[in-house]
Formats: structure tokens, sequence, C-alpha cells
């Protein structure tokens, strides 16, 4: 496996395989591996030929305060864990090789990027928009796999691949979680034992507020009360959101009477965890 910070090593490396016929998945990440992002791993090398896993913490999508200093790295563990999983290449470049000094573009997709994480974290989307079309401009991959565990972004990914005509397969891979329902996060690692526990919950009352769905309840603001009712058992969570929302275009629902994406984010301590459950209506 190659593992390389250079732009144009791998982009002349994707080329040559393109050239041999080979499909190319790519599987942007921030590094601090878990099994969600294996998974992603697993997912693209089913799809392509070829994997390219990209390792690069984007300052641009982290606000003022946040976690850009503290945020973990694991470099090595990553590159041997990809490795195993038929990874053919690292790109791991660095910020100056990204943003270089005269650097003067912004993605911005209007629309899907506002409200839920778009409001709590002002200009978030726009570096992760900005970042994933540097990424496919430079691997040029057929497909390139997103977790659903950060839906909007997911949904800002597809929408910008749409209307740019960027030719890109975007593929969905499902939330990974912890034997207790966690979803698996880099974040998580900043919990201590006591909010870990606790964080358990979020995923409970996702759940809670998808049976009260199966029970045919349609009314959202139900729903959303079913999922802080279930965290009112904390006493170190807080929820900065739960909304019901369409998963393509994020735009809320107050009613179900198609697929409605439950997405709450919620802090344990000061640490912020995204969930989400999707609740299909019942027929
Ligand atoms: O989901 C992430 O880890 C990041 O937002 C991404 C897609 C790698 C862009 O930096």
């Amino acid at each position: 496996m190659i593992v390389t910070g250079s732009e144009r090593r791998i982009s002349e490396l994707c080329s040559s395989w393109r050239k041999e016929g080979l499909t190319v998945g790519l599987v942007p990440t921030m590094g601090a591996l878990h099994e969600g992002h294996l998974s992603l791993v697993e997912i693209a090398a089913a799809s392509s030929d070829r994997v390219v896993v990209s390792i690069f913490i984007n300052p641009t999508q982290f606000g003022p305060g946040e976690d850009l200093e503290m945020y973990p790295r694991s470099i090595d563990d990553d590159c041997r864990a990809v490795e195993a999983l038929g990874a053919f290449a690292v790109f791991t470049p660095d910020v100056n090789t990204v943003y270089p000094d005269d650097f003067s573009t912004e993605v911005h997709v209007a629309g899907v990027s506002q409200g839920l994480c778009g409001t709590a974290r002002p200009g978030h989307f726009d570096g992760v928009a900005t970042i994933c079309t540097i990424l496919f401009g430079i691997v040029k991959p057929d497909l390139a796999v997103f977790g659903m565990k950060d839906a909007q972004q997911l949904a800002v990914i597809r929408r910008m691949v749409t209307d740019l005509r960027l030719e890109i397969e975007i593929v969905a891979a499902p939330i990974v979680r912890e034997p207790d329902g966690l979803a698996m996060s880099s974040r998580n690692k900043y919990l201590s034992a006591e909010l870990r526990e606790e964080a358990s919950l979020i995923h409970g009352g996702l759940f809670a507020a998808r049976q009260l769905a199966l029970t045919g309840e349609k009314d959202c603001s139900l729903l959303r009360k079913a999922f802080i009712d279930h965290l009112r058992k904390a006493h170190m969570l807080s929820v900065q959101y739960a909304e019901t929302v369409d998963p393509y275009t994020m735009l809320k629902i107050d009613k179900i009477e198609n697929r409605v994406l439950l997405a709450v984010a919620v802090f344990a301590g000061t640490t912020r965890l995204i969930d989400n459950i999707l609740i299909e209506p019942e027929v």
C-alpha cells in the first residue's frame, strides 16, 4: 500500500489505474479510524478495484473554539487497518498542500446545508464541501463512500455532486454502533466512563421515537418529544437539536407521510455527538 502526502503522486497513481480500466473508490476521512470508517473502506473495496483513503484533518470545517487542535490522531494504526482491508493507497496531504497561500475558493451548497449542524456549526459544511471538491479533483474517483451518521454531510455532498455534474457515485454506508448502541465516532474517545454510559441513551431515545412511529404516531413533534424525554434520565446530556427532516433535502417535516430522518445533536459534557434514525411510515 502506498502512503503519500504528495498530490501529484496520488493523482498520477489514480490516473494510471483509470488508464488500465480500473475503477477508483475514495473514502475521505480525518483519521482516528474506528470500525465505522473501516466499514466505509470495506464497502469501497467491494464496489471498486482500487481504494484510496484520504486522511486529512480539514481546518476549514472547524469553527472557533472547536476541537481542531485536540482532534485525535493515529496515522500509523490507521494505515495498518486500511491496508488489512485492501486499500491500495492512503493520501495524507499537509495543510499547505491542500490550502496554499493563494487559495481563494469556498464551495457553498445552499439549502441542504442550512439548519441542524449548519446552524450549530456555521461554515462547517462550506469547509466539508470545499475539501471534498478538492479531493474529488485530485483523485477523480468513480465512487466515494460517506457514512450515514453524518446524514446532513451526506445530503450536502449528494446535492453538490448532482449540481456540479461531478459524475461520482456517492455511496451511503449504514451507521456502525457500539454493542450498547452508541454510534461510533472519533469523538467518543473524549468521553469519560460516566459520560460514555449516559451517551448510550441517545440511541435508546432514537429507537423510542421510532417505536412510537411504528405504533402509528404521525405527529413528528411527539417523536421529537419521545427522544427528549428518554434523555431526561441522564444528568450530563443536553440536547442541542432533535429535528425530523427529509433525508435528502434536510427540510423540516411535521407529519410522517414518507420517510423521515430524526436527526439529533447532543452534548455529553462538552463533547458534541450526532446521531440519527430513519423512520418509515406505517403502510
Ligand atoms: O466525515 C468526515 O470525516 C469529514 O467531514 C470529511 C468528509 C473527511 C471531510 O473532511
